[in-house]
């Protein structure tokens, strides 16, 4: 028998944080958390679901929706008194089939009747209509959560919270956002699908009404309202009144929910408890493939480009790589002139792996033609000699069509911007002593063996190289560079 007392005792409890609270008399303060297992009164496209949402619309096009705090409240402490001082509070969704898109809002009201006749849905909110919108016979005050701009009713945009008094055009209204405990201002997307808790105050002494909004997750209320109004409510409202929430759609299918209310005459609004609130449905069947697409096409679009620019920044520089020097003078040189592409794979791009030797006019790298698979030395002078140089490569071919075994074959050559790249056979290191000496016809270099040995650079003195080519004096300074060479 206790066990079964105390299982009532708990049940009522339980029930009585549903129900609301009745501690002060006669309906002075009420909290909803969650709206199931209420008597509120419902109109319209209004529904209470089994999982406590109330759904002002239902996302029924081009309908409105009213719900009623099911008794009339008490605003004044007597008949002709003034409207006491009160505070409201309210958890919200909005959910649209299209992201961030949502028409035409909702509001808080409070109304003389407990019913509305001849309203219209769209920007009237399902409160007023185009005839009777700003008279002041409606006794109508309403919170506006406004997510369409209607230009006619001066709307700012199409996000934002208005005090309306017997009017769906707002005495005063805000972008919506909310200050944080610094006085820092935040915008808030009020169709983003986040819960939202929004604090209607009126101020019986000064005559003053704030509205407070702000995410669910910001837990306590900011101190900065976000839009405020003087306006005597004494003027507005009838007695008894009933309060309740509004909303209608247009043409895009749109939920406005309610997930919890609370209100208090004469003190701040009872807590509605968070934690006991339905879920708020996220309705996404159109926004997941627009979400889907907002987030991939960019990436997609940047990647396409960069892979583009990379090609052609590559094919450029493949370009570049293997641009030479070509003048038409150079046509009657034609089968000793190397193409700069075969020389560059020949020695796999100049790598330093491929480097015989420096000298005073270049590198020099061994390599193999990929073509005819034969073994070279190219040598890479950087060359200054723009006028001269036709001669010079004349030179060089002439050179190349005499074979002299004191001489290293010239075989070509290839030019490039400020480049002359000179192509020889390939002497192994063991043989190149025996063309550096060149005594044979009892000239010997200027410096001993050994000397050049110890510095690295042996220099075939030009005086050896004289009687080995027919004109090779006359060449001048180029002589040098094809007499040069480096061990290492
Ligand atoms: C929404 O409510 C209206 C009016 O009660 C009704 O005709 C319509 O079928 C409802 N739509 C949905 C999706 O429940
Ligand atoms: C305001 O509404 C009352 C009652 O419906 C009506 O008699 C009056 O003509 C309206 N005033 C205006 C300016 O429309
Ligand atoms: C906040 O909203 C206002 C008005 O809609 C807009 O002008 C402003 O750029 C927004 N600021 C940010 C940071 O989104």
């Amino acid at each position: 028998m206790k066990g079964v007392s105390f299982l009532l005792h708990a049940l009522l409890f339980l029930s009585l944080g549903l129900a609301p609270l009745c501690s002060r008399g006669v309906e002075d303060q009420f909290v909803y958390s969650g709206f199931t297992g209420t008597n509120l009164i419902l109109d319209g496209a209004a529904v209470v679901t089994a999982d406590g949402l109330l759904k002002v619309t239902n996302g029924t096009v081009n309908l409105y929706g009213h719900e009623f705090h099911p008794t009339p409240l008490r605003f004044r402490k007597s008949s002709n008194g003034r409207v006491r001082s009160f505070s409201a509070s309210f958890v919200f969704g909005i959910s649209s089939v299209y992201h961030e898109t949502s028409v035409d809002g909702m509001a808080f009201f409070i109304s003389p009747r407990n019913h509305f006749s001849n309203v219209l849905a769209n920007q009237f909110l399902g409160l007023l209509n185009d005839k009777n919108n700003g008279n002041s016979s409606n006794h109508i005050f309403a919170v506006e959560i406004d997510t369409f701009q209607n230009t006619e009713l001066k709307d700012i945009n199409d996000n934002q919270v208005g005090i309306d008094i017997n009017s769906v055009r707002s005495v005063q209204s805000r972008p919506a956002g909310f200050y944080d405990d610094m006085g820092i201002f935040s915008n808030l997307s009020l169709n983003s699908g986040e819960a939202m808790q929004v604090w209607v105050d009126y101020d019986e002494g000064a005559t003053q009404i704030s509205v407070t909004i702000a995410p669910l997750r910001v837990v306590v209320k900011p101190a900065k309202p976000l839009v405020s109004a003087t306006y005597d409510l004494s003027q507005v409202l009838v007695d008894p009144a009933y309060v309740g929430f509004s909303s209608s759609t247009g043409p895009i299918s749109t939920q406005y929910i309610v997930l919890g209310w609370s209100l208090s005459m004469d003190g701040p609004a009872p807590v509605i408890d968070t934690a006991r609130l339905p879920k708020l449905p996220q309705l996404v069947l159109k926004n997941t493939q627009s979400r889907v697409l907002k987030i991939v096409l960019p990436i997609a679009t940047a990647a396409l480009v960069l892979a583009m620019g990379t090609a052609i920044v590559l094919i450029i520089r493949r370009r570049l790589r293997y641009t030479e020097l070509r003048e038409d003078w150079e046509a009657e040189f034609g089968p000793h002139r190397f193409s700069y592409k075969d020389l560059f794979l020949a020695t796999e791009g100049f790598k330093n792996k491929h480097l015989l030797g420096t000298g005073g006019f270049g590198k020099v790298y061994k390599g193999v033609l990929p073509t005819s698979k034969l073994d070279v030395a190219v040598k890479k002078l950087s060359h200054e000699l723009r006028q001269g140089m036709k001669e010079f490569v004349s030179e060089v071919v002439s050179i190349g069509r005499l074979r002299h075994r004191n001489l290293v074959q010239l075989l070509g050559y290839c030019r490039r911007n400020h480049e002359l790249l000179l192509v020889y056979d390939y002497m192994p290191n063991s043989s190149l002593d025996r063309y550096l000496y060149c005594d044979e016809e009892g000239k010997r270099p200027t410096l001993g063996w050994d000397q050049m040995r110890s510095s690295k650079v042996l220099h075939v003195a030009c005086s050896t190289c004289t009687r080995s080519g027919r004109k090779l004096s006359s060449i001048g300074t180029s002589r040098r560079a094809m007499c040069s060479w480096t061990v290492r």
